[in-house]
């Protein structure tokens, strides 16, 4: 891709271990733990879904409403940040997982981008995903004056933290007009077997530096066809340790997972 030649996080001898809302089989999605266990079980990125509220905060949240995740109810786009501070975002995890509950999960609050960066700071690797662009105007632009703030926006020196995931093409362009040297991931939704063409991948390698798209849509061909066009591919959201092995066997350089130790063991008998 376009991208990786010159990151040297982006190679093939890397596989990346993309600790998905954090390690999230373990703590609430998108929360301060769940994010440090994931860093904390080997997980080489971060993943964090980005919604955008009433106020125009950019906060992690995988869904576009408030119900699932937290004691809210209600579109994100409809809250402002102040009232989404309020709620409490860890304890359905207690409710819907007894056996993984903690006291410690309770009223944990839901984190902005900046408080994110904050925490963990500039020395961590962040995967970040627009989710429904076209329900918040101006979030890219919202999204790379964040990452220049904090000076994560720069290919190479110590800051090439940062890779930009979307379903959305446009979103992509948009961020690529914006700057080109961030690497994008362009997430593919297949219905069945994934198949691609020559020509989209040419057309994704003009500002996509790899590709993401469920495991189970997945073979072997289609992996070494995305690697042979120098595309990085980071399937999603893999939280066994077959599933991973056989990725890992037919070339994937890197995967998105809920269980972040599964993969690094996984690894490490490969
Ligand atoms: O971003 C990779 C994967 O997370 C895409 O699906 O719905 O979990 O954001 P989703
Ligand atoms: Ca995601």
């Amino acid at each position: 891709g376009a991208q990786s030649g010159n990151n040297p996080q982006l190679n093939d001898n890397q596989i990346l271990n993309i600790s998905h809302r954090g390690a999230s089989g373990y703590a609430p999605e998108h929360t301060l733990p769940s994010y440090e266990l994931g860093d904390q079980m080997g997980g080489d990125y971060i993943e964090l879904d980005l919604q955008m509220t009433k106020d125009g905060e950019l906060i992690a949240m995988h869904d576009e409403t408030l119900d699932r995740t937290t004691n809210g109810t209600g579109q994100v786009k409809d809250h402002t940040l102040e009232e989404i501070k309020s709620l409490d975002a860890g304890s359905w995890f207690n409710e819907a997982y007894p056996e993984k509950a903690k006291d410690e999960y309770n009223g944990l609050q839901v984190q902005t981008l900046q408080e994110v960066i904050e925490h963990f700071g500039k020395n961590k690797n962040y995967y970040i995903e627009t989710k429904s662009p076209d329900v918040y105007p101006g979030m890219e632009e919202k999204l790379l004056e964040i990452l220049k703030d904090y000076n994560l926006t720069r290919q190479n020196g110590p800051s090439s933290r940062v890779i930009i995931q979307s379903f959305s093409e446009e979103s992509l362009q948009k961020v690529h007009n914006l700057n080109e040297n961030i690497p994008l991931v362009q997430l593919l939704d297949y219905k069945g077997t994934a198949t691609i063409t020559d020509e989209e991948l040419d057309h994704y390698s003009e500002y996509a530096a790899g590709l993401g798209m469920s495991y189970k849509k997945i073979n072997q061909d289609y992996v070494q066809k995305v690697r042979e066009h120098d595309l990085l591919i980071h399937p999603y959201t893999v939280n066994n340790k077959e599933d991973m092995k056989q990725l890992l066997e037919w070339g994937a350089t890197g995967m998105f997972t809920n269980y972040p130790d599964v993969l690094e063991e996984t690894m490490k008998e490969m």
